[in-house]
């Protein structure tokens, strides 16, 4: 007699509402933190040639343009900043300038959307004329202590703008409770810290590094003395366990698809707020795969966000909130 499988997986399969009722995993725009590149000047757009769909835009149109995401529901913007090359330094004095881009931006974007959650980045390259994300000595290697006082300075004067959440993604060693401590002692008691914990030494930020104008090519070595090895994972646990004890209330995989092994080891660790970086080079690869017709745009998009979903993500960085939000409404 034939035997009939005693299960058929493909029963529950058949049908959309079967498949709608076993779904484990959900995208919503409540998942979504949309990446901008903030530019001097007003009336500024200028495209990113590397990033098709995503524009660098100033201040006034950045507001104007914000109306469309808070509509949607995209619970937060994360800020990036392009540093007119005569404001760069050995020092990165910019930083920590209260009429810098950045925390202009912040008083313009909560000035006009009091509930849109604004996040800023907490590192030096953009205002380096080195492009690294610290203090270099005289043989380029970054300095950890002294960077870190400067990175204090940065995210304090980025609390006082009134920013919500201080993303540090410069790496170095002890910034977040030195960070934690200032914001402490400045009566900032809820500024929340994401701690880019978990970021690897990573070719796929090239397109970045391009829209914000600080060197794609950073010599020899790049940033493998503090950014982590893509060959480690342990590590990360190490890292996150760190920067949890030194006050982050939520920490970061970066880069997102290549990594969604680190994703999943640190939420089952820690069971802490996790998020990933859908980075620029991640973006690129399926905008221009696309823009070839090799996939489809927006299926592939899909897929790739409830992947981070599916990894354990709280939530996911992306170029593409905006058009997954869409989609989503
Ligand atoms: C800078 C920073 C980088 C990104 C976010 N913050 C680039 C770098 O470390 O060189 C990358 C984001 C992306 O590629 O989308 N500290």
């Amino acid at each position: 007699m034939r035997a009939f499988p005693a299960t058929r997986l493909r029963r529950l399969r058949a049908q959309d509402f079967s498949r709608r009722l076993v779904r484990e995993n959900l995208l919503s725009v409540d998942d979504l933190i949309y990446p901008v590149f903030v530019l001097d000047g007003e009336n500024q757009c200028q495209p990113v040639a590397s990033m098709p769909g995503v524009d660098r835009l100033s201040i006034d149109l950045l507001v104007a343009r914000a109306g469309e995401w808070v509509a949607l529901g995209i619970p937060m913007l994360a800020l990036f900043p392009v540093t007119p090359a005569e404001l760069k330094s050995e020092h990165a004095e910019e930083a920590f300038n209260p009429e810098g881009l950045t925390q202009r931006a912040v008083r313009a974007l909560k000035a006009a959307y009091p509930g849109l959650g604004i996040m800023t980045d907490v590192a030096l390259d953009p205002f380096t004329s080195h492009g690294q994300d610290g203090i270099v000595d005289e043989q380029g290697y970054v300095l950890n202590d002294l960077t870190t006082t400067i990175l204090v300075k940065q995210a304090l004067s980025h609390a006082q703008a009134g920013a919500d959440v201080i993303a540090p993604s410069d790496m170095m060693d002890g910034r977040i409770g030195a960070i934690r401590q200032a914001l402490e002692q400045t009566s900032h008691v809820n500024t929340l810290i994401m701690a880019y914990s978990a970021k690897y030494a990573s070719s796929f930020y090239g397109p970045f590094r391009d829209a914000v104008g600080s060197a794609s090519n950073l010599g020899k070595g790049g940033k493998t003395t503090y950014q982590m090895d893509p060959a480690n994972s342990a590590e990360a646990i190490h890292e996150v366990g760190l920067d949890l004890q030194e006050g982050a209330d939520m920490v970061m995989v970066k880069p997102g698809m290549a990594y969604l092994d680190i994703v999943w080891r640190i939420k089952q660790e820690f069971g802490a707020p996790t998020f990933a970086y859908q980075v620029s080079g991640e973006y690129a690869m399926l905008q221009a795969a696309a823009q070839n017709g090799w996939i489809n745009r927006d299926e592939v998009m899909m897929e790739s966000l409830l992947a981070f979903k599916r990894a354990g993500a709280d939530g996911i960085l992306t170029y593409s909130a905006v058009a997954a939000a869409r989609l989503l409404a």
